[in-house]
């Protein structure tokens, strides 16, 4: 697997000129490799699923026309995936908590396809406040492993960051939380408490899965469903994890997550997604284009 995290590391998040460049650069490289750790060749592929938002246009840009050029040379049909279907198929079934580095939705899913968000981020999404949490202590990128490594010997009560509610809606806001943190650190510094960063990191990682399963606690009150399930990058953490899973003893309602290395993201949620869609309405043709902004289709 390639990854970027090394690089943009020295900026604190993705550049995005840095992201396609390098992208032009490991595409062939990367499926030559899944396809070898697979024992599999290009032959043995039967559909060619591809991200084509939302996103950094550029990025997404790259993998269309790669996609599109292994579409012909295997003469295999191509099929265009959201990348949100694809974090929610890497679960399957019911509904949904998307928290990603993009993201933060809540959403109905009455069957692949039909989907209804019943609250979103007004603002930052979970993963960009822990990114952005992580760029301020000094902690690196991405934000999320790396908070949740500090906070392993940090005490999570130490300081209270707020935790912030949109009355009357299910829906999440975090930038006053971020602001929260960084005028923390501005203004206290990290060596406040005998724990230090590590005391910091985790008070504000619990403040921001305390929101997060406050937001599913109250959206399964509302929606009765029969099952939940949390994905995205931020499904990784494993506080987050135990902490949702306890709503199991009250709601009687199964919570599920994808294996963690599932959660960020993944080719194989896009390949999972791309099978349903391609299933479900045909494939693409080669004019597939890319949207920066792609939101999930609204089917009642
Ligand atoms: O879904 P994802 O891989 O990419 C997007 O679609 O955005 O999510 C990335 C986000 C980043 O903000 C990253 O800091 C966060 O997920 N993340 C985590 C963990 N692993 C990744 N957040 C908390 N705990 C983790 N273990
Ligand atoms: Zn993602």
């Amino acid at each position: 697997m390639a990854t970027q995290d090394d690089l943009h590391g020295v900026f604190g998040g993705v550049v995005p000129e840095i992201a396609s460049r390098r992208h032009t650069e490991v595409m062939t490289i990367v499926v030559d490799e899944a396809l070898k750790q697979a024992e599999r060749t290009l032959g043995d592929i039967d559909l060619i699923a591809v991200t084509h938002g939302p996103g950094l246009e550029g990025s997404l840009l790259v993998g269309v026309s790669a996609a599109k050029g292994y579409a012909i040379a295997t003469g295999r049909p191509l099929v265009g995936v959201n990348h949100l279907e694809g974090h929610v198929m890497s679960n399957f079934v019911a509904p949904c908590l998307i928290a990603s580095g993009g993201h933060t939705d809540l959403i109905l899913m009455r069957g692949f396809g039909h989907y209804q968000i019943i609250g979103q981020t007004r603002d930052d999404a979970a993963g960009e406040a822990l990114d952005k949490a992580a760029r301020v202590m000094g902690l690196g990128y991405p934000g999320g492993p790396a908070i949740e490594q500090a906070a392993l010997s940090g005490n999570p009560a130490a300081i209270s960051f707020p935790r912030p509610v949109v009355k009357n809606s299910l829906d999440f806001s975090f930038a006053g939380l971020k602001t929260a943190l960084v005028r923390y650190v501005q203004e206290d510094g990290l060596e406040t408490t005998d724990g230090g960063v590590a005391d910091v990191a985790a008070s504000f990682q619990q403040a921001v899965v305390d929101t997060l399963v406050r937001g599913v606690r109250e959206a399964l009150q509302e929606f009765p469903v029969r099952q939940m399930m949390v994905c995205g990058g931020v499904a990784a953490n494993t506080t987050l994890r135990l902490q949702i899973k306890q709503l199991e003893k009250t709601t009687r309602m199964p919570v599920v997550f994808p294996p963690r290395d599932l959660c960020t993201d993944n080719a194989a949620m896009i390949a999972g997604a791309g099978y349903f869609r391609a299933y479900q309405q045909g494939p693409n043709g080669l004019d597939l284009d890319v949207f920066s902004a792609l939101p999930l289709a609204e089917v009642d």
